[in-house]
């Protein structure tokens, strides 16, 4: 029925729009600011922004030219000032780095290359180019750091570099405020998804209790609302870690906040406003989404019930790729691809919404959820351990579903993403969950 030939070439234009799609943006988020913009180094948990730039090509000519196609290296002399292991962010900006005009064409020079080994591949036979997905894995790495980029141009100080339209207003979200997902099992991860990378695999059954989930995110104006209940200065509502952090690091309020007499401001992109209440709360850590849970009386859901609220449909009884279905995400489905520089309030995109109703599970913001982040059973490194097997472990929770800045190619229901419990420079939010009582 399916003729191999037209597949394979829909592939290829597919691969070949991701990495397009790619570049369009690194290119606008390094030519809005200026040369010694893009070699400063704006946060010392942020790389310079050249880094980046050239590491994107780097780890281009890595899988396309030296994997998949057996190409020399281009310039080896480079490859370990642009090894994430070898450097950590903090020591990037004192590396001899290719100076901006050089990345950019290192990094153009490599794309052309690999545009030809497209061009040429097959599809099938090889497990690296199997579906294109050594072309879907690059085209995602380069959005990642887009979207790492993107948090760079956050913490920088200065003029505002970025715009973009606000989402359309909404009027206020009135539906209930939690859903209830009957337990059993539902199928978690996938082994079908062609660009999936190797931490959503394999798929597999999980048993997931009933428990009531927010319908939406959690909001700026209810984050207030534990602010100013002296949330920050209560012991209780925060677990050891998360108190002892809280204390250190002096925190009172989500990063970028500041009080402005009887209101709360925040800076977003160069610009300070009025915190809008109905947004979805953004840049908290895992400690004070696990804080603020539990000061509601309810606690962070767990990855499996975040995955089965946003994938299972009870009616077909199986997992869909998204809370809508199985179609690609479009703009009435969710807020992603940095069309917005902010999460669009609560309620909006019901076309997105899951079956049992649950809202912005996808876009918007990266929602906190209380799993460390840890290997499926049956999962197998693929194609190097340092995309995912080096962080498995405590130290590490998962967030789920993605922000406005994170491109519809590097965003699945199967998606895990993950971080430190103290980290809230990402576009970080949260919702929260309850168990059924006598469940
Ligand atoms: C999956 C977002 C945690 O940015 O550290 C980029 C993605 N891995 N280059 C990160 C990644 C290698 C990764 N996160
Ligand atoms: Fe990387």
């Amino acid at each position: 029925m399916t003729d191999p030939a037209l597949d394979a070439e829909a592939l290829r234009d597919r691969a070949v729009a991701a990495l397009v799609a790619a570049r369009d943006r690194t290119t606008l988020l390094t030519s809005c600011v200026d040369e010694p913009d893009l070699t400063a180094q704006h946060s010392p948990l942020m790389s310079p922004l050249v880094w980046d730039l050239a590491h994107i090509g780097n780890q281009e000519e890595q899988w396309l030219l030296r994997a998949v196609a057996g190409q020399e290296a281009l310039r080896p002399e480079i490859d370990g000032i642009y090894d994430a292991f070898e450097h950590p962010r903090a020591e990037r900006p004192s590396l001899p780095l290719l100076p901006p005009g050089e990345a950019r064409r290192y990094a153009a020079e490599v794309r052309g290359r690999a545009l030809d080994v497209l061009e040429a591949a097959a599809f099938t036979g090889a497990r690296l180019t199997e579906a294109g997905f050594a072309f879907g894995m690059v085209a995602q790495h380069e959005q990642q750091h887009d979207e790492t980029m993107l948090i760079t141009h956050q913490l920088r100080r200065g003029p505002q570099a970025l715009t973009a339209p606000d989402p359309e207003p909404v009027p206020l979200f009135t539906g209930p405020s939690e859903v209830l997902v009957p337990g059993g099992p539902f199928t978690m991860g996938t082994s079908t998804e062609p660009w999936a990378l190797d931490n959503e695999r394999p798929a597999h059954r999980r048993e997931v209790a009933p428990f009531f989930i927010d319908t939406t995110p959690v909001t700026n104006g209810a984050y207030r609302a534990f602010v100013e209940d002296g949330g920050y200065d209560d012991p209780r509502w925060w677990t050891t870690a998360g108190w002892d952090h809280v204390r250190r690091a002096g925190l009172v309020a989500p990063l970028f906040w500041r009080r402005d007499g009887r209101q709360w401001l925040r800076r977003r992109f160069g610009v300070t406003e009025v915190v809008p209440p109905d947004e979805p709360v953004l840049h908290v850590s895992w400690y004070e989404a696990d804080a603020y849970a539990r000061w509601a009386g309810r606690r962070l859901p767990t990855e499996a019930e975040w995955e089965k609220a946003a994938r299972h449909d009870p009616a077909a009884g199986r997992s869909t790729r998204y809370p809508w279905g199985d179609a690609e995400p479009g703009p009435a489905h969710a807020n992603l691809g940095q069309r917005h520089l902010r999460p669009a309030p609560a309620g909006s995109y019901p076309a997105g919404a899951s079956p049992l109703g649950v809202r912005q599970l996808i876009g918007d913001v990266w929602e906190w959820t209380a799993s460390d982040f840890l290997p499926y059973p049956g999962f197998r490194a693929f194609p190097y351990k340092e995309y995912s097997e080096v962080f498995f472990g405590p130290e590490y929770k998962v967030l789920r579903g993605g922000s406005f800045a994170v491109d519809p190619v590097a965003c699945r229901g199967t998606f895990r993403n993950w971080d430190l419990p103290v980290r809230r420079q990402i576009f970080s939010g949260f919702r929260t969950a309850r168990s059924v009582e006598g469940a």
